[in-house]
Parts: structure tokens; sequence; C-alpha cells
């Protein structure tokens, strides 16, 4: 099969398309004849030498893809009531990008009726996260406040769409007026330039000095002290990335008098049984929003998958809103 490879550490370059052997879908897993392969900023980690496939997780990058069922083990397909030649998309540890891919079949989703497969690939990563992370671990209430951080990145823009079909008040922080804009166009209530506004100041404001519920923080570093400052009491922040540095400092007194959590998680290394927890309740609690239109898949752009270079380059650049996918 043909598989994007990452020849070295290092540019968007040094992702070339290469022969590979195909996999083998062993207990528990299935086959995909992949249509598209999601991308996301932890590929571009991975492609940089920064972040390893975990143990026993292909070396190819991609975390995500749609396609096609094309075998498997038949007792796990049928009590997850699949079939071969079923549409399918997958959360993967890796090996997306791949013209086939293996994958735990507690890890994989109907295409959603209505969607493309370009539009499927680019799901399962953002909603696995935002998801178990929102949810779960922040445990976001109708009625609460989310205050995402990165609001048109594809985690962002996932964040946004479900908060506000579950009930909640959403503020985005974006880097450019363009992009707050776009945050507002996706059903944000508000949105924030973190360049030219303080997001704390701001949010206290917009709650009215109340203090919003859940952070979604992808920045850290700097980033905690400020978003303790603006929880209101017993408001939790979730940090699924540290671009702004892993060493936080912060008035922990404030922890205390407010009953604050500060909590965070990682998707890739947790167990199959965990992330087919989390897909039972994306199945049951979001996947008829997306059939329904309610959410809605945000693509910027694909590109064939022999242009994967390229693909990586545009995720660098920031000059986006949502997703790219690579196609086979
Ligand atoms: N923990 C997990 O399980 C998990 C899973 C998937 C992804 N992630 C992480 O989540 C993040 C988003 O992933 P993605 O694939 O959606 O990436 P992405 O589309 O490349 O987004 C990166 C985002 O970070 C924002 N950002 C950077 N510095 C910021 C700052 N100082 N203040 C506010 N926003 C800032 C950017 O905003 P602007 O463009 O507006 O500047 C951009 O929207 C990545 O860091 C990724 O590694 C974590």
């Amino acid at each position: 099969m043909r598989a994007v490879d990452i020849t070295s550490p290092g540019a968007p370059e040094v992702l070339q398309l290469r022969e590979r052997p195909q996999p083998v879908a062993g207990a528990g897993e299935l086959l995909i004849r992949v249509a598209a392969s999601g991308i996301n900023r932890p590929d571009v980690l991975q492609r940089t030498g920064h972040y390893p496939a975990p143990p026993g997780a292909s070396d190819v990058p991609g975390l995500e893809v749609a396609g096609v069922i094309d075998c498997g083990d038949a007792a796990a397909l049928a009590e997850a009531g699949f079939k071969v030649g079923d549409r399918v998309c997958a959360l993967l540890a890796g090996g997306g990008y791949a013209e086939v891919a293996v994958a735990p079949v507690g890890q994989c989703l109907p295409v959603p009726a209505g969607l493309s497969d370009i539009e499927a690939a680019s799901l399962p990563e953002t909603f696995f996260t935002v998801w178990s992370n929102v949810f779960m671990r922040g445990r976001l209430q109708p009625g609460e406040t989310l205050l995402v951080q990165g609001g048109t990145s594809g985690i962002g823009v996932t964040a946004i769409q479900l908060a506000k079909a579950m009930g909640a008040t959403v503020i985005a922080t974006a880097g450019s007026d363009e992009k707050c804009a776009a945050c507002l166009r996706l059903g944000a209530d508000h949105a924030i330039n973190y360049k030219s506004q303080d997001f704390a100041e701001e949010a206290r404001k917009l709650t009215g000095g109340k203090g919003v519920d859940v952070v979604l923080d992808m920045v850290a570093g700097d980033y905690v002290a400020r978003e303790v400052e603006c929880l209101a009491e017993d408001g939790r922040i979730v940090i699924i990335a540290v671009q702004g540095g892993s060493k936080a400092g912060f008035n922990a007194g404030l922890v205390l008098r407010r009953r604050l959590t500060i909590t965070g998680s990682t998707l890739r290394p947790r167990p199959v049984a965990f992330k087919a927890s989390v897909a039972r309740e994306l199945r049951e609690h979001v996947w008829p929003l997306l059939a329904a239109g309610r959410i809605k898949p945000v693509i910027h752009a694909t590109f064939e998958a022999a242009r994967a270079a390229q693909a990586h380059a545009l995720m660098e650049s920031g000059a986006r809103v949502g997703k790219i996918v690579l196609t086979w």
C-alpha cells in the first residue's frame, strides 16, 4: 500500500509517499480502505520528532481516517453492528496517512448520514478530545460558560459547536479579528482577539464579574495564572496542550477560595477501552447532531496524499479555520 512516511525528523518536506506493507487486523480490529485522512497538530509534533508514536502504534503519522471496512474480526464486527463494506471513520493511535489502516472496532463510528468521506475523516480526533476533556473531565453543564482558547483550531471549531449544541455560553479566543469573526459565525457568543485584548479581563467583563465555569486550554505556560483569575467558583481548567510552555505559576490562594480544579489529559496513549467508552458516548449524544446538521465539520482545505508536505506547511502557517484533510 502507499503511505506517507516521516523519512527523518524535520520540515514538511520529510513527508514522502512510499510503499509500505499493509497492516493486518488482529483480534478486535478491522481494516479500513482509507478514502481520507485528517491532519492534526500532533502530527506536526510527531514529524518534527517531538511526539513519538506510543508503543505498539504504527510510525506512519495520522490519528484519524474515513473509508470502507475491508475485513476484520468477524465477532467484534458483529457485536458492534458493523459489516464489511460499511462506511466508517476511526480514531487511531497512528498509521492514518495510508491507503489501508487498522483500527480497534471500538474506536470506529459510522459515517454520519449526509457526510462525505473528507468530512468524516475530520471528525474523530477533535470530537474524541473535546468530548473527553470538556464534557467528561471538565463536566461542562447546560447554562455554564466555556472559554475556548484557539477557537479556530481543529479542536476549537469542534469545541465551540459542541458546547453551543449542549446549551453552554461560549467565549472563544483567536489571534486575529478575522478569526474572531469566524468563531462568531461558528456560534460562539463572544470572541476575544488574544493579541490585542487581555482575555482574562474580557472574560470576567463578559460574565458580569462572575467568571467562566470551564476553560479548554491548549496554551498553558503563563495562561494558567490568567485563567485561574477568570474562573468562577467551582471552575475547571482542562489543559490539552502546552504550546506556551509546560511550567505554570498561579495564585494557589484563589484555587482554595474558589474551589477550582486544574486538570488535563492526552488522548493518544489512553487504552482502547477508554477510547471505546468515548466512542459510545459520541454515538449516543453527538452523532445525531452531526446527522441533523446541527454541528458541521469545518474543512479548510484538502490535499492529495502525495502533497502531504504542502498540507503540513499550510497547517504550520496558521492561516486557517478548521481542518485540513488528505485524500487517497
Ligand atoms: N491532549 C490531547 O489529547 C490533544 C488532542 C489533539 C490535539 N491536542 C492539542 O490541541 C491543540 C490544537 O490542536 P489542533 O489540531 O486543533 O491544532 P491547530 O488547528 O494547529 O491549532 C492550534 C491553535 O492554537 C492557538 N494558539 C496558539 N497560541 C495561542 C495563544 N497564545 N492564545 C490562544 N490560542 C493560541 C492557535 O490560535 P491562532 O491561530 O488564532 O493564533 C490555533 O488555533 C494542539 O496544541 C494539539 O497538540 C491535544
